[in-house]
């Protein structure tokens, strides 16, 4: 049986077309407004913070020094998540583990006694071996080029990707 929408359900969807379309002109007003005393031809269109270049900080980073470690970084987890869809969860907690003592400096990495990596709080941490493999990898292609940090960093962004987040640029 074939469904017509009746004719309250056209109205009620007319309704909320002009609804919508009153509610964003008025926002692209709002915005207009709110540019108007910065630069001039911005359009209405307002970058989100975390797209915005921050000091010091630098997308191309290792586009001369290892051009394909974000490649390398991203087919290791997706096949590493492929075999194993826990280890996502896992790096985003690595990840998170590595913050919380003094930034994401990679120092959860650092395999000595008494290190973070041994405390406590770190005992049922994983992804250890894969960040490795990945660091070998890096070694091989780009020797001394790409900071533990960027690969944890890397590694959490392709392994929240890969757990459907959104994709975040490193
Ligand atoms: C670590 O856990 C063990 C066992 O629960 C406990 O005895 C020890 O005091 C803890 N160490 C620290 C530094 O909290």
């Amino acid at each position: 049986m074939r469904t017509t929408p009746s004719a309250i359900t056209m109205a009620a969807l007319s309704a909320a077309v002009l609804l919508l379309a009153a509610l964003s002109s008025w926002a692209a007003a709002a915005n207009d407004g709110q540019q108007a005393g910065q630069a001039a031809g911005g359009g209405g269109y307002v970058q989100p913070a975390y797209h915005q270049p921050v000091d010091g900080l630098d997308p191309g980073y290792y586009q001369h020094s290892c051009p394909d470690m974000e490649g390398i970084v991203q087919r290791a987890v997706k096949k590493a998540v492929a075999a194993d869809y826990s280890l996502a969860a896992a790096l985003i907690r690595l990840f998170f583990h590595d913050f919380a003592v003094g930034g994401t400096d990679a120092s959860v990495l650092i395999d000595a006694p008494a290190s973070e990596k041994y405390a406590n709080a770190s005992k049922t941490l994983r992804g250890f071996e894969l960040i490795e493999s990945i660091k070998t990898e890096l070694e091989r292609r780009c020797p001394k080029a790409v900071s533990c940090a960027d690969i944890l960093a890397a590694a959490t962004r392709d392994a929240s990707t890969e757990a459907s987040l959104l994709f975040f640029p490193t």
